[in-house]
């Protein structure tokens, strides 16, 4: 029972310091690798900072604001940020500067102020981006003798962290617009070459890619350095029945020959024969006395 009545108040100041009025939801902050990060503190207007004091998994930096003309102190406690750090009294700003992948992460600021004597909590989240390259699209087809030719473009950029992409395709009365990575498509011989172009955001950057003709894959596959299997068949079959007429016809020409080279020999033979009998006639005659 008095471990309850010890636990009652316990809860209590729990709920309280909940309610308290801190901004538990980060603020998303988006900075570029290697360049500098604002954290900015909110103050009312009527309200001195006393001091700040940065946390970043683990005490960070303590701040103490400038005051009548002194200027502001920063005694930072985390080597990773050494000498990176600078304080704008007037926007209440902490800046970092050249800004790593290490940096990315949860920041928190406890502000204590001068005439409440209260101190509340401020949290950010650091982001860190590149800056986009220029996005690009691989195409899948498939092309059969009835029915359209089937596509699936496919957009992508190397650092794809919280990146979306869109679709754009223009050459019709209305620019459609498509959201995602992958976009299908068909084409029919005789419909207008529409010109497809992919955007890839990030919170920093936004670039598009180059215009493609998507039509262009279906009418002319050679395009395509991936030739379809198909295809391929289709050619290896042409050649194969090429190779199977000209050996027929090889052996056709060597039956020809044969036969008629066995016409040609009898003959001679006869004639050999022919002739030795008309000696052997003479001889007898020659011998008569
Ligand atoms: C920025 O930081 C990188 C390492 O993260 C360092 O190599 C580079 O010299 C720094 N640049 C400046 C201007 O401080
Ligand atoms: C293309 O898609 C249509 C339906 O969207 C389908 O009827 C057709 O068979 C597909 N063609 C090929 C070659 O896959």
């Amino acid at each position: 029972m008095a471990v309850l009545l010890w636990l009652l108040p316990l809860l209590l100041l729990l709920e309280a310091k909940g309610d308290s009025g801190d901004d538990v939801n980060p603020e998303e902050v988006a900075a570029v690798l290697q360049g500098p990060a604002s954290l900015s503190l909110e103050i009312p207007s009527d309200e001195d900072v006393e001091r700040i004091i940065w946390y970043f998994h683990k005490p960070l930096a303590t701040v103490v604001p400038g005051k009548d003309g002194h200027p502001a102190t920063i005694r930072v406690t985390n080597p990773q940020f050494e000498n990176r750090l600078s304080w704008l009294d007037t926007s209440h700003t902490l800046l970092i500067r050249n800004l790593s992948w290490a940096d990315s992460g949860l920041y928190q600021a406890q502000v204590y102020l001068g005439t409440s004597q209260l101190s509340t909590m401020q949290y950010y989240d650091l982001r860190i981006y590149q800056w986009l390259s220029e996005p690009q699209i691989t195409v899948n087809f498939e092309i059969s003798r009835e029915g359209p030719c089937n596509m699936s473009l496919t957009c992508f950029v190397k650092a794809d962290m919280d990146v979306t992409y869109s679709w754009f395709s223009s050459g019709d009365s209305t620019d459609t617009n498509h959201e995602g990575p992958v976009l299908r498509t068909s084409w029919r011989p005789g419909d207008s070459a529409l010109l497809y172009t992919c955007r890839a955001s990030n919170p920093i950057s936004s670039i598009r890619s180059r215009p493609i003709s998507a039509g262009h894959f279906c009418a002319d596959p050679g395009y395509s350095e991936k030739p379809s299997t198909p295809f391929c068949l289709l050619a290896k079959g042409l050649l194969l029945l090429l190779l199977l007429v000209i050996l027929a016809v090889g052996l056709w020409v060597v039956r020809v020959v044969r036969v008629q080279k066995k016409k040609q020999m009898p003959k001679m033979k006869k004639l050999k024969r022919n002739r030795m009998e008309l000696r052997k006639r003479e001889k007898p005659g020659l011998s008569l006395p």
